[in-house]
Formats: C-alpha cells, sequence, structure tokens
C-alpha cells in the first residue's frame, strides 16, 4: 500500500471536459481534446456539463439511432429553474422537429418533406450558381475578399428566403436572426444576458411567420411554407403554430452550418496547398471534396438525446433520462473508422462521415447544404493565387456550431487554370420554386 507525501505527483485536474472549448485555443483546434477523449474515456461522465460526452463514431451512431431526441427543457421545467421568462421560447422549441421522437417526429418529418424533395432540390441547383455568380462578380476586380462576409454568410441566406417562399430583400434579417438564435442551439451555458435577446428574437421570427402565413393565404407563393401549409396525409395538417416552429428551424438550420461549411472548407484547403491544387486540376472531385471538408471540419460538432432506459454503452452504465452529447466531430476523427483520419483527402473513399446527423433526425436540408457547398467551393478555388490574408483567424464562440467569424482572402486577376471543364451546368435563368427570375 502506498501513502500519499509530498514527493507523490499532484492529482490531474479534472481537465477533460467539453467545457475546455471555452478555451479559445482548444476551440481553434479541438480535435486534441477530442482525441483524448475518444482514447481515455470514449463514453466519459463530464461532471461540469453533468451529461454523458461520447467521442466514437461507433458510440455516437448508436447514440443518434436510439437514444431520444425530446431534450428541449418544456415551459415548467424552466420555470423550476427560474428561467419562466423563457417559457415561449421552449413553447416554440417543442414543436420542432429536431426535437422530437416517433410518432411526433414521424409525422411532421412526413409532412415536411413533402415539401422538399431531393429532386425538387436538384433542381434549384442552376438558381444557386445563379445567386454564387452575382455575389461574386462585383468583388472579383478587387483582389480580396472575406469569404465569411461576402459569400459564405449571404449565399445560405438569399438561398433560405427562396427555399421558404419569403422576400430575398429579407435575406439580411433573416441572417440575423438566425445567428441569434444558433447561439441557443449551439452552446451549452446558459448565458443569462442572451435570454431577452433569445425571447425578443423568436417573438419576432414568430409574429414574421405569421404575417407570412397570412400573406400566403391570399397570395400563394412557392416555397417551404406554403407546401407545409397545404402538406396533407390522411387528412391530416400542420397547425399554424407547428407551421412557424419549423419554418424557424429549417430556416436556422439551413444558414449557419452552410456559411459554417464554406468557411471551414476554404480554410481547409488553404492550410492544405497540396489538396487545393489537386482539386483544382480536377473539378469532378467537388462533389467529394465536399464530404470530406463535411468530415474533417463539421460544421455541427455535436448535437444532444437523453437516454430512453437504463442502458449500458462503452462499458459505462447510463441511467434512463441522463444527457448524452453526441460529438459528431470526434466521431469524424476516430482512426477505427477512417484510416488516417487527421489528413485530409479530398478523393476519400468510404466517407460515411456523421457530419449531417444519422437515422430519423439525419440533417433535412443535406441535399440542398450539399449543392451550396459544392457551388461556393467551385467558385472560390478557381479564384486564381488564392491565398489567406495574415493576421489571427477568429473562431466564433459557439462551442457546437463551429465556424470563423471572418476569412480574408487576397487574389490575382482571372481564373485559377484548371485541367478539365467546370463540372457545374451553365447558369439558366429563372428559380424552380418561383417561376421566371
Ligand atoms: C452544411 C450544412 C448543414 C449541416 C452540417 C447540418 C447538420 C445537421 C445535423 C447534424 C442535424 C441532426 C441534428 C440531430 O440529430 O440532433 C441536422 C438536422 C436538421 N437540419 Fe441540417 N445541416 C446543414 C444544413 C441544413 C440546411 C440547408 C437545412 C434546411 C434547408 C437544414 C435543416 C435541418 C433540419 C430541419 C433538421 C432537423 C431534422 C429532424 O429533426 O428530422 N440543415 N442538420
Amino acid at each position: 500500500m502506498t501513502t500519499p507525501n509530498s514527493t507523490s505527483p499532484p492529482r490531474r485536474p479534472p481537465t477533460l471536459s467539453l467545457y475546455q472549448l471555452l478555451d479559445p485555443e482548444v476551440l481553434a483546434n479541438p480535435y486534441p481534446l477530442y482525441a483524448r477523449l475518444r482514447t481515455e474515456s470514449p463514453v466519459y461522465w463530464d461532471p461540469y456539463l453533468h451529461a454523458w460526452v461520447v467521442t466514437r463514431y461507433a458510440d455516437v451512431v448508436t447514440v443518434l439511432h436510439h437514444f431520444s431526441a425530446n431534450r428541449t427543457p418544456t415551459p415548467e421545467q424552466f420555470a423550476a429553474l427560474g428561467l419562466a421568462e423563457l417559457g415561449p421560447v421552449s413553447q416554440m422549441m417543442v414543436r420542432q422537429m429536431l426535437f422530437m421522437d416517433a410518432p411526433d417526429h414521424t409525422r411532421l418529418r412526413g409532412l415536411a418533406s413533402m415539401a422538399f424533395t431531393p429532386a425538387r432540390v436538384e433542381a434549384l441547383r442552376s438558381h444557386i450558381q445563379e445567386i454564387m455568380d452575382r455575389l461574386l462578380e462585383p468583388l472579383l476586380s478587387a483582389g480580396r475578399l472575406d469569404v465569411i462576409a461576402d459569400l459564405a454568410a449571404p449565399l445560405p441566406a438569399i438561398v433560405t428566403a427562396e427555399m421558404l417562399g419569403v422576400p430575398t430583400r429579407d435575406s439580411d434579417q433573416l441572417k440575423s436572426w438566425s445567428a441569434d438564435f444558433a447561439e441557443v442551439l449551439g452552446n451549452f451555458q446558459h448565458n443569462p444576458d442572451r435570454a431577452s435577446r433569445t425571447l425578443k428574437c423568436v417573438e419576432e421570427m414568430s409574429s414574421y411567420f405569421r404575417a407570412a402565413i397570412q400573406q400566403m393565404k391570399t397570395e400563394p407563393r412557392e416555397g417551404l411554407i406554403n407546401a407545409l401549409m397545404t402538406a396533407e396525409i390522411d387528412g391530416d395538417r400542420l397547425t399554424e403554430e407547428e407551421i412557424i416552429a419549423n419554418s424557424i428551424v429549417t430556416m436556422v438550420g439551413g444558414q449557419e452550418t452552410t456559411t459554417n461549411l464554406i468557411g471551414n472548407g476554404v480554410l481547409a484547403l488553404l492550410r492544405h496547398p497540396d489538396q487545393l491544387d489537386r482539386l483544382r486540376s480536377d473539378l469532378s472531385l467537388i462533389p467529394s471534396a465536399v464530404e470530406e471538408l463535411l468530415r474533417f471540419e463539421s460544421p455541427s460538432q455535436h448535437t444532444a438525446r437523453i437516454a430512453p432506459q437504463d442502458t449500458e454503452l462503452g462499458g459505462k452504465k447510463i441511467r434512463k433520462g441522463q444527457a448524452v452529447i453526441a460529438v459528431m466531430g470526434a466521431g469524424n476523427r476516430d482512426p477505427e473508422r477512417f484510416p488516417d483520419p487527421d489528413r485530409l483527402d479530398i478523393a476519400r473513399k468510404d466517407n460515411r462521415h456523421l457530419a449531417f446527423g444519422w437515422a430519423s433526425h439525419f440533417c433535412f436540408g443535406a441535399p440542398l447544404a450539399r449543392i451550396e457547398g459544392q457551388i461556393a467551393l467551385e467558385a472560390i478555388v478557381r479564384l486564381a493565387d488564392l491565398a489567406l490574408e495574415s493576421g489571427p483567424l477568429v473562431w466564433r464562440d459557439n462551442l457546437g456550431l463551429r465556424g470563423l467569424m471572418t476569412l480574408p482572402v487576397t487574389f490575382g486577376q482571372g481564373l485559377a487554370p484548371v485541367c478539365n471543364q467546370p463540372r457545374i451546368e451553365p447558369v439558366t435563368s429563372g428559380c424552380p420554386f418561383h417561376g421566371a427570375a
């Protein structure tokens, strides 16, 4: 038996927490922390978060497949926590498909999917290309741009407005609501100063969509809102509150994440010039590059679930009702699933990453996000002499939604030489949702 004495090494502080992401250095590169979690304690009780943290690919899949998504606090639970003022936020969130289990989730997603078929989204491709061209064209002579502010933020905001069927002139407003609301979705820590802002944001978004629904009753405009209003399965229709809540989740889900895909993707390519050159020399790799960038720097790093019953995972006993954080960003770097996972390989085969989640809640907007990512990346990598402007990179202090505040780049005149023809179809006018432009 050993007795502690003054020469014993000090006990290591319990630093193995996702809260370390609050440290800007860890936030800038969370992968060593994830690797430590995966090897030292892949199913880990995080004492600070009071939740299990799951980091292995196979365990993330299990959690997303079998655990409950019904995790957002009810108004009563908020009140019990002394946060009664957040009741209206909760009332709206419990109606969002993201926080539901079957059969409620199946019903909602089924009705919403009628509005959002992959074929319908694919038909938007040429229109999205047109939006991208419009954004890029006036910037070409300047020789520098901020990938985030000039392209990665406005592209999804405009596409989202069109997808919903609201005027594109409202896209700045949609962007600003979405950024505010993403702070609630992406962070663990409750910030009392943010509560009133969140409440105001939810009230404004709700009245905006309520007014849009009223207007569409007399002047129908094609898009997701109208499709949600008319979707019907065996006489079942969505209520107005459900349409509002799910228009909001689709609007928020489609913006911050897609902005981060484009920003993180361009940064990763600039940090791996061999892969940038490879992509330029073969643009047919664009779809595969987008998948690899989604894996390598996942825009949505983790999500949460609740244990539906007492269960065992990775040798740990998880009790019914306990919260579990599934870290997709860590599963996507799991060497047991991806050979050489920290290497960026834009032609990686067998790349079934977790960036869009898994199973019944698999990202509803994935086909649209992929198209936006492909079009934006192709346009950006074709800029000649693309280079990162010097200066520090600042990551958004959102622990779940990984993305940069700004990404200033410089470029020369003209296009980088490419060895094959552009892969994307030539631009045609008009929007498949709304007819001629
Ligand atoms: C690169 C871009 C995107 C990423 C990385 C992403 C990521 C995700 C992830 C990880 C989930 C599952 C969350 C969970 O299981 O808890 C999800 C669900 C969802 N996403 Fe996305 N998303 C992206 C783009 C979009 C777009 C463009 C839209 C809208 C058109 C969208 C709408 C949704 C919705 C509505 C859900 C909830 C689905 C459900 O609960 O059944 N997302 N997304």
